[in-house]
């Protein structure tokens, strides 16, 4: 198993960073077009694998030839968010990034699995997808799985329980949009309804739609990425050990819940090949008109990529 995670800032340096540690890989590539960087990261994490007690050969590099032959690729490059800047600001700027980066990724790595984790989200797997010509199963991105851990999270500190009991779904774009569904949420088997005021799950909601906003102005110089790394980490795992976990993944529609030629997120079996299957679940239509509401604003940025 060889991975290869692009970009060595801080999101793609804690993916590598967790791979090794995990030894989800035998051989795992750090790329970066920074001079020095990925090649320092990497070459410090390696100097960890004695502690850490993993095998996992870590290298940094800035040529692609590198990461000939990765079963799995991992695009994390791209502009971060700055405070007062939505996900969506980052639009043209990550859209070349991402063109750029699959166009190498393609040519040395014909038959491997594509994250994009890249903002805005949706719309830089949409690129990926279309550049790449790779099958819809072979590439799909994270954004559902972070969400949802925020979700999660929040869900347990408020009830003070654990947060492995917690159960749920975040569906549609990686962006305030986004659709929590707690009719959908499990509290050890209980429903979160059962369990929580509509006002207090109101206000979980809203928490978790700007989830990655309330890390960004805390941080001021980036965004999130212990949780976003810990997400990629999932759905990694989910591959390396055909898991087949099902997890919400911006995936390709091809008509369930009514979307066609586009990438959003949903609740997916994934597996050693990818993207094994799409679920679709009953919507009332309440829910349908979040959906709605963030299908929109997906196709808003996909009608705005120029390739
Ligand atoms: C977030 C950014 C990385 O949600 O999209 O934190």
């Amino acid at each position: 198993m060889k991975i290869t995670v692009i970009g060595a800032g801080n999101v793609g340096a804690t993916t590598a960073q967790r791979i090794a540690d995990m030894e989800l890989a035998n051989e795992c590539v750090l790329l970066d077009i920074v001079e020095g960087t990925p090649q320092g990261k990497a070459l410090d994490m390696w100097e960890s694998m004695p502690c850490i007690g993993s095998d996992c050969h870590i290298v940094g590099t800035n040529d692609y030839k590198d990461t000939k032959d990765s079963d799995i690729v991992v695009i994390t490059a791209g502009l971060p968010r700055k405070p007062g800047m939505s996900r969506d600001d980052l639009l043209t700027k990550n859209v070349a990034i991402v063109k750029s980066v699959t166009e190498q990724v393609v040519k040395y790595s014909p038959n491997a699995i594509l994250i994009i984790v890249s903002n805005p989200l949706d719309a830089m797997v949409y690129t990926a997808f279309k550049v790449s010509g790779f099958p819809t199963n072979r590439v799909f991105g994270m954004a559902g799985v972070l969400d949802t851990a925020r979700y999660r999270s929040f869900i347990a500190l408020e009830l003070g329980v654990s947060t492995k009991d917690i159960q749920a779904l975040v569906l549609g774009g990686h962006g305030d949009t986004m659709v929590p569904l707690p009719r959908y949420t499990m509290v050890g088997g209980i429903p979160l309804p059962e369990l929580l005021s509509q006002e207090r799950i109101d206000a979980i909601v809203e928490r978790t739609r700007k989830g990655g906003g309330e890390i960004v102005n805390l941080l001021k110089t980036g965004s999130a990425y212990y949780a976003t790394s810990a997400a990629v980490i999932e759905m990694v795992e989910s591959i390396v050990k055909d898991k087949k976990r099902i997890l919400p993944c911006a995936a390709y529609l091809t008509g369930e819940y009514g979307y066609n030629d586009m990438f959003m997120g949903v609740p997916v079996k994934i597996g050693k090949t990818g993207v094994e299957k799409v679920f679709e679940l009953t919507l009332n239509d309440d829910e349908k008109g979040m959906l709605e509401n963030s299908a929109n604003a997906v196709r808003n940025l996909m009608s705005e990529i120029k390739l």
